[in-house]
């Protein structure tokens, strides 16, 4: 039989994201609503490993669920990969008497989550939660709505000067291995050219689409790229590469950086943050351990983190599509 559920701890960890803090907050008052004890850790597993931690109850977790970032910090742990670092973490879970942890991240949490449970048979559960959207076994994690919103809404402004000086604009949006914010804020930023770290389009076809976009009677145009994209130039190896090439271009580069993962969490991430973590803490109390919950067909689902892990998330050939019919 499972052992009772008296203490959940809670952590968010890799690169922040918003809604962290609202995933937090339902954890704390779920915790709260059915008589558990909840734990904070600090920076992710680092606060695991050095016995950061503080005590989470409903109303220490009050006006956080507008805020981007993480109260509880975040951070990528070098020692938590190794058994020294895991055996520290274990050792002061025991300590405080914490049965189970609810890991706020992506798939490097997730990973680390899973061969810590194993170690020491302790409950886990993922709740995704990272900008870039590229975690199997959901269709969405918190943050990634909101970076796109403000990825989107920086293109609009650099699209009105882009237009008024008839320049040609590489931008440079977050996602190192993957392209999920540069297609769909590509798509609903109307970009002429995507360039993404899972499709090779070639410089050729680069080059060859911004001459059919001169030719067109186009006298501005936005190219966005992922930060990792497959091309394997950076985006101002690139803004020189066409510069070079198409001398008709007056090229100009903006790298959009860390606004992307800052920000007032939307509507839609504060939601999924609440579902997810009612619904993980639900999982916890009912004896389950190492899943990961996610939206599949706006239901909330639970998945293996074994088989999450294996799958990979890949990106939607219909939009790639799309953003070729419609930057004609
Ligand atoms: O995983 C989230 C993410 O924002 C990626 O899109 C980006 O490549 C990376 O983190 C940047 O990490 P850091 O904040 O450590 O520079």
């Amino acid at each position: 039989m499972a052992k009772e559920i008296k203490t959940i701890g809670v952590m968010t960890s890799g690169g922040d994201s918003p809604g962290m803090n609202a995933a937090i907050r339902a954890v704390a008052r779920a915790c709260a609503y059915y008589n558990v004890k909840c734990i904070g850790f600090y920076r992710g597993y680092q606060g695991m490993i050095e016995g950061d931690h503080c005590v989470l109850n409903a109303r220490s977790v009050r006006n956080i669920i507008s805020r981007g970032g993480t109260i509880l910090k975040s951070a990528r742990s070098e020692e938590f990969r190794t058994a020294e670092g895991r055996k520290k973490a274990a050792e002061h879970l025991k300590e405080i008497e914490v049965d189970a942890m609810i890991l706020i991240g992506g798939d490097g949490t997730f990973k680390g989550g899973q061969i810590f449970s194993e170690e020491y048979d302790i409950p886990v559960i993922g709740v995704p939660g990272t900008i870039d959207n590229d975690i199997a076994g959901t269709d969405y994690t918190i943050g990634y709505d909101t970076a796109l919103n403000t990825v989107i809404d920086a293109i609009d402004k650099i699209r009105d000067t882009a237009s008024s000086h008839d320049r040609l604009f590489f931008i440079e949006v977050m996602g190192r291995d993957a392209g999920f914010i540069a297609l769909n804020a590509g798509v609903g930023a109307g970009a002429e050219e995507i360039l993404i770290p899972e499709e090779d389009l070639g410089l050729d076809r680069l080059l060859e689409s911004l001459k059919r976009s001169k030719r067109s009677g186009k006298a501005s145009s936005i190219v966005v790229v992922s930060e990792g994209d497959k091309i394997g130039k950076n985006v101002y190896e690139l803004a020189d590469y066409v510069t070079e090439n198409l001398p008709d271009y007056d090229v100009k580069v903006t790298v959009l950086g860390h606004m992307q993962r800052g920000g007032s969490p939307t509507c839609f991430d504060r939601t999924i943050a609440s579902r997810f973590c009612v619904k993980a803490v639900e999982l916890l109390l009912d004896g389950e351990k190492n899943k990961m919950v996610g939206l599949l067909k706006n239901k909330v689902v639970t998945t293996g983190f074994e088989e999450g892990l294996k799958a990979g998330r890949s990106i939607s050939k219909e939009l790639l599509r799309i953003s070729d019919i419609l930057s004609t």
